[in-house]
This record gives structure tokens, C-alpha cells and sequence, in this order.
């Protein structure tokens, strides 16, 4: 029998509801498949965790999660607490030393959602972002001096390694080669941005030159959210930088219906420290507690997490549930003009895969 150690982590607003949802029928899975356990560990890090220790998670947080095999993650984010403290205290502080420099994030309509695109129907939107999850934008690096003067300088400085992009180009050939159109659009901004995206581009063509099976273009990112809305059809696999992919992510997610369906992975390809799965709808403190989050997201990435584990079986039989549910508006909480509870959806995904005859 397979076990793997999972680490469950709510955190903020509505994260913790979700999570619940996702373990939930997480352990559905497990009894329908038979052949792996899956052993939960609850985290109660998050802001509440900052109100009485100072911190958002102990100083050896990410140390503390290297033992296990994957992380399911819920939401930070609250309304009292600035966010680039809960933030860079929760989120960056486990995705950058456990180095999950890959963010996948899938984006198809799904069925019984209605893309806000009027020729999409399903088919034409299927895409996934690899966003580039360990530097760039989000590197945290620059500073502050003179607060308050006339004087006052304020940095953030974007920094791209030929290591970092180098390896998300390559992460990014490689899932674009595993998918049927095997078809990759590079985003950038060379075009204003001349050292770093000047970089980013060359080391995209050497990439490409090792994966001659893939066709791949170039395409700058304000005409990447064009290109996105007026011929989705053209488009398969995206990789992006930091900054650029978290833009354009809230835009497929739209396009593709709604923010509380779409899922995301913090993958180490290496598999030298587990990675992370997330909804990406972060922690919505205007529903919390109303028990009327969409739990789609959560199942979504739940199904991530298990393919990365290597339950390819059990992932499938969980997007299948999942769109067996997402099918029947009944069952469509208020993010997508439904009146459906968190309750009702994932009993109904429990009960689709208890039925599930394969
Ligand atoms: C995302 C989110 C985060 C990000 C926020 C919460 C800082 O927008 O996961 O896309 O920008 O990375
Ligand atoms: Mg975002």
C-alpha cells in the first residue's frame, strides 16, 4: 500500500472551509481507489496564528513541511494585516526555500459553466500556465530609505538568474511536449524591458532547440491578453514570468467563468521538498463562514496533487466526479450564479465518486 504524508494548512477566510471540503473528499478517494493512504496533518498557520504569536508560521515552518509529501493549502490574506506581511509570512515563505519554482495552473471550461466568451463553449479554451515561481517580480529583493521625506526612494528590483529561466523554460517545453498540440507561447516584454526579458527570450530559444517536437511562439503580454480574448483557440501551453503569469492567470480564470473554479500547483520538479496545492481564489473574507465557497477550486487542485503523487487513476476519477457536479447548475454556488452550499457540492462530488463505475 502507498502512503503518502499530506500537510493540510487552511489558513485564512474562507482556506479553511475549502480545505475541510478537499480532505473530505480527498479520503473519498482513497476508498474508492484502494491502493494508496493518504495521512493528514493539520496546520493552524495563517493570521489568526499571527495575532497571537507575532508570526505568521514558526521560523522553521518550511523545515517543518520538508517531511512531507505534498502541502494542501487554503488561502492567505486578512483584512486587518497588511498583505505583503501575510503574504511573504506564509505563502513565499514556504514556496521559495522549498524551491517550487514551477506554478502550474490549468485553465479549460469546465462543463455547465458558461465562459463570458460568446464562441467558447469548451473546447476552444484549454490551456495551462507555467508561471515562473521563484524570482522575477517576486523577488523580493530592493528597499526603502528616507520614509516619509521628499527624498524618499522606494525599489523593487526584478531579477531573472540564467539558472531560473533556464529551468522554468525548460519545465514549460516539457509540459507543452506532454500535452496533445505540444504547442508553447512564450510571454514577454523585451520590447521595453531590455536586459532581463532580453535574457528570458534567448534562453527561450536554446530551450526550444532541445525540444524540436514542440512548436513554440513569442508573444508580448499586452498582446498576449488580446490574443487570450479575440482567439483562445490559438493557444495551449503559456509560460510567463512571475508578474506577467499572475496577471494573465486572473484573466483565463475570467474567461474560463469564474475565479472559484481555478486551481494551482507550487511544483519542486525536482522533488527535493514536496510541492503545494492551492485554489487561487485566495481568502474571500466577504463569504467566510457562509459556508457558500465554491470548493471546486480545492478538488481541482486536489486532483493535481494526486497526479503529482503519482495517482494518475484516482486524479481522473476526481475530475471526472468533479465534472459531473459542475455539469448540474443546481449545483452551482453564488460565484457562478448558483444558490448551491459548500455542503451540497462536495457531498455531491463524494457521492459522483462513490458511484464512479471505473
Ligand atoms: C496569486 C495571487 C497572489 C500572487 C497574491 C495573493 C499575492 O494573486 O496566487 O495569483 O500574486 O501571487
Ligand atoms: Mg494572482
Amino acid at each position: 500500500m502507498r502512503n503518502y504524508r499530506i500537510a493540510a494548512m487552511g489558513g485564512d477566510g474562507i482556506g479553511p472551509e475549502v480545505i475541510a471540503a478537499g480532505v473530505e473528499a480527498l479520503r473519498v478517494c482513497v476508498e474508492r481507489d484502494g491502493g494508496f493512504t493518504l495521512d493528514f496533518t493539520d496546520f493552524d498557520w495563517g493570521s489568526d496564528y499571527y495575532r497571537k504569536h507575532g508570526v505568521m508560521m514558526p521560523a522553521d515552518g518550511a523545515d517543518q513541511l520538508r517531511k512531507f509529501d505534498a502541502i494542501l493549502f487554503g488561502a492567505v490574506g486578512a483584512p486587518d494585516i497588511p498583505d505583503h506581511v501575510t503574504l511573504w509570512g506564509l505563502r513565499l515563505a514556504i514556496c521559495q526555500p522549498l524551491d517550487q519554482y514551477a506554478n502550474v495552473r490549468p485553465t479549460r471550461v469546465l462543463p455547465g459553466i458558461t465562459s463570458p466568451l460568446r464562441n467558447v463553449t469548451g473546447p476552444e479554451l484549454d490551456w495551462v500556465i507555467v508561471r515562473e515561481n521563484s524570482e522575477g517580480e517576486y523577488s523580493g529583493v530592493g528597499g526603502r530609505a528616507h520614509r516619509g521625506l521628499p527624498i524618499e526612494v522606494a525599489q523593487d528590483v526584478s531579477i531573472m538568474t540564467r539558472a531560473g529561466v533556464q529551468r522554468i523554460m525548460r519545465y514549460a517545453f516539457r509540459l507543452a511536449q506532454g500535452r496533445p498540440r505540444k504547442l508553447l507561447t512564450v510571454v514577454t516584454k523585451s520590447n521595453a524591458q531590455r536586459h532581463a526579458m532580453v535574457m528570458w527570450d534567448e534562453i527561450a530559444a536554446e530551450v526550444a532547440a532541445e525540444f524540436p517536437d514542440v512548436t513554440w511562439d513569442k508573444m508580448l503580454v499586452d498582446a498576449m491578453t488580446m490574443r487570450m480574448v479575440i482567439k483562445p483557440g490559438t493557444i495551449d501551453t503559456i509560460v510567463a514570468s512571475n508578474l506577467h503569469a499572475d496577471i494573465l492567470s486572473d484573466l483565463a480564470a475570467a474567461l474560463a467563468g469564474s475565479l472559484g473554479i481555478a486551481p494551482t500547483a507550487n511544483i519542486n520538479p525536482e522533488r527535493d521538498a514536496p510541492s503545494m496545492f492551492e485554489p487561487i481564489h485566495g481568502s474571500a473574507f466577504d463569504i467566510t463562514g457562509k459556508g457558500i465557497a465554491n470548493p471546486i477550486a480545492t478538488f481541482w487542485t486536489a486532483a493535481m496533487m494526486l497526479e503529482h503523487l503519482g495517482e494518475k487513476p484516482a486524479a481522473e476519477r476526481l475530475m471526472r466526479a468533479v465534472e459531473r457536479v459542475t455539469a448540474d447548475p443546481a449545483l452551482h454556488t453564488p460565484d457562478l450564479g448558483g444558490k448551491a452550499t459548500t455542503r451540497q457540492v462536495t457531498d455531491a462530488v463524494c457521492a459522483a465518486l462513490r458511484a464512479a463505475n471505473d
